[in-house]
């Protein structure tokens, strides 16, 4: 079924982030919001017959918004966690992932267990954040903007960065090619999800036509468009 009368044709605002490749960031050139996660909902959101268009905001306002009932739909690599599904509807899972952390090519840093005292880096308001306040004694700093602390880590004022796998290899194989590296196991598993207001209409048709994505191969052309060698 393609969504029912009261969603159908309405325009929805999508919060989502502008710098978080390869799912959602802004082409230089263009000017225009490009990325895995655009791709997805757009696709979704013509299949479910609605419109979208979108905001972009820091992660942690994105939050905050979406669970002020601010926006209807939120797509930004975000992690389905108990937490947040107390206060905010969820997709079916459209990604795996999960956290790594990031250390220049020479550290002496070989996994998690060697960071306390240490100043580790992450993205204020993600998981790796909480992460590292629950299972850590480093001395976290979270950024609002995650290049921040790629920056940061690079520069040498900070001794690790801990985020997304995806995100973190995608900014290796870009900038940090032989300065830095991912090192230990993936910390923790984590899927991302389309995030929807409380009983949102939106979310049966939404996952509808997610499922149909990914049995037709539509799906798999978006993801070897944004991950494909
Ligand atoms: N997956 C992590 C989380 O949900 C980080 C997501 C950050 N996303 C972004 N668009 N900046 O907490």
């Amino acid at each position: 079924s393609k969504g029912n009368g009261d969603t159908k044709g309405k325009t929805y605002t999508v919060a989502t982030d502008s710098n978080f490749k390869p799912f959602e960031y802004l082409n230089t050139k263009t000017g225009e919001l490009e990325g895995f996660d655009v791709d997805l909902i757009k696709e979704i959101a013509k299949r479910a017959g609605y419109e979208v268009e979108f905001e972009t905001m820091d992660f942690d306002g994105l939050l905050a918004g979406m669970q002020g009932g601010r926006y209807e739909i939120g797509i930004a690599g975000m992690s389905i966690t108990p937490e947040r599904e107390e206060t905010l509807d969820f997709s079916i899972p459209y990604y795996d992932s999960g956290i790594i952390l990031m250390v220049p090519t020479d550290s002496d840093i070989e996994s998690i267990d060697d960071v306390d005292g240490k100043k580790i880096g992450s993205r204020q308001g993600s998981t790796s954040e909480s992460f590292l306040g629950k299972n850590t004694e480093a001395q976290v700093e979270a950024y609002p903007e995650i290049v921040t602390a790629y920056m940061n880590l690079a520069n040498g004022k900070l001794d690790g960065v801990l985020y997304d796998v995806p995100n973190v290899q995608y900014y290796i194989a870009q900038e940090g090619k032989g300065k830095l590296k991912t090192t230990g196991e993936i910390l923790q598993g984590e899927s991302y999800g389309i995030a929807f207001k409380k009983g949102s209409e939106l979310v049966d048709p939404s996952n509808e036509a997610l499922e149909s994505m990914i049995k037709d191969g539509t799906y798999a052309e978006i993801y070897e468009k944004y991950f494909g060698e």
